[in-house]
């Protein structure tokens, strides 16, 4: 490309309007598996259509296939047939319920994160010449504080963690955190209390949890709501359909749309700071995690 035809790139309408309309990005984590993450991530993408927003969920958990479970769909590739050169991204996207789209990363994230940056720098290329279509991706990361997990998460823009009571999912909701602040201080981080019996449970949990946050890492975390234990859940993500629209009126789909207006309210970064998806994952991937944030 000349020297004119490079510099222009930057002032041409087009690559005005795609830098713009960069999507904004919202990670789902927790630390321990089996929490309510992909349930979370499914019902909070669906919301988020159903405000108008243009949704991207990414299924970027390395345990096969959650996000595509839960949704009933049947993906005909994921992203290693991308890395690899047999397909493109837009080829892997696949249309889920209401019009959201869905990548299935899944397993792939790890050839991802290991890739070479040529890899890396060519996804996030590809993905700049449709990001555009996006107001907002939603990562579902997958348990644990490898590096697959904290590079979508510190690349985010907002961060939900998830906790139930259980002292296991405690100790390791807290430990992301931990390693979220002291990578990334500004880092807005939004708690969910799921699985909890009572509203009352919730919110004591959010408490003691901002209260540690404080004492410990001199930050502050944010309430998303709780969600109750409720067997409408367990029923939807039987019947493979997300509960928002299966039981739309119940109180976990109640729950889910009072934390999705929560998220919304967050103040967002400014969308020419934000970042792209897979620039947030090279930029980050190479962060490691000591033993001292176990
Ligand atoms: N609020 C809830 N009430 C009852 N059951 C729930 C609730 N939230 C999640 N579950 C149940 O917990 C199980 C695990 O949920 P989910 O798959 O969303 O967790 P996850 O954190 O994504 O797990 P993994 O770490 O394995 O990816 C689901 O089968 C679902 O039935
Ligand atoms: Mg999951």
């Amino acid at each position: 490309m000349s020297e004119t035809g490079s510099s222009s790139r930057f002032f041409t309408l087009a690559n005005l309007r795609k830098e713009t309309n960069r999507p904004e990005i919202f990670a789902i984590t927790s630390g321990k598996g089996g929490v309510g993450k992909t349930n979370i991530s499914v019902n909070l993408a669906l919301l988020l259509r159903r405000l108008k927003k243009n949704v991207l969920l990414v299924d970027a958990d390395i345990h096969l296939g959650n996000v595509d479970l839960m949704l009933g769909l049947r993906p005909s590739g994921n992203l290693a047939d991308v890395i690899s050169g047999e397909k493109t991204l837009e080829d892997i996207i696949v249309k889920g319920p209401t019009g959201i789209d869905v990548l299935p990363a899944s397993s792939a994230v790890l050839d991802m994160i290991d890739a070479e940056e040529d890899v890396l720098k060519k996804l996030e290329e590809s993905f700049l010449g449709f990001e555009h279509n996006y107001d907002i991706v939603v990562v579902d990361t997958g348990a644990g504080i490898g590096r697959n997990v904290t590079s979508f998460s510190l690349g985010a823009d907002k961060v939900v963690v998830v906790v139930t009571p259980d002292p296991a999912s405690i100790a390791d909701a807290y430990g992301v955190i931990k390693i979220l602040l002291q990578k990334a201080p500004d880092l807005a981080i939004m708690l969910v209390t799921n699985m909890v019996h009572s509203e009352d449970e919730g919110e004591n949990l959010f408490k003691k949890m901002d209260l540690m946050v404080q004492r410990f890492l001199q930050s502050k975390i944010l309430f998303g709501g709780a969600i109750l234990r409720d067997e409408n859940v367990q029923d939807a993500v039987r019947r493979q359909t997300p509960v928002v629209l299966e039981y739309p009126n119940s109180r976990p789909s109640n729950a889910l749309k009072l934390m999705t207006r929560n998220l919304l309210k967050l103040p967002s970064k400014d969308a020419t700071e934000r970042t792209g998806l897979f620039q947030g994952v090279r930029e980050h991937r190479h962060i490691t995690v000591g033993k001292d944030n176990d």
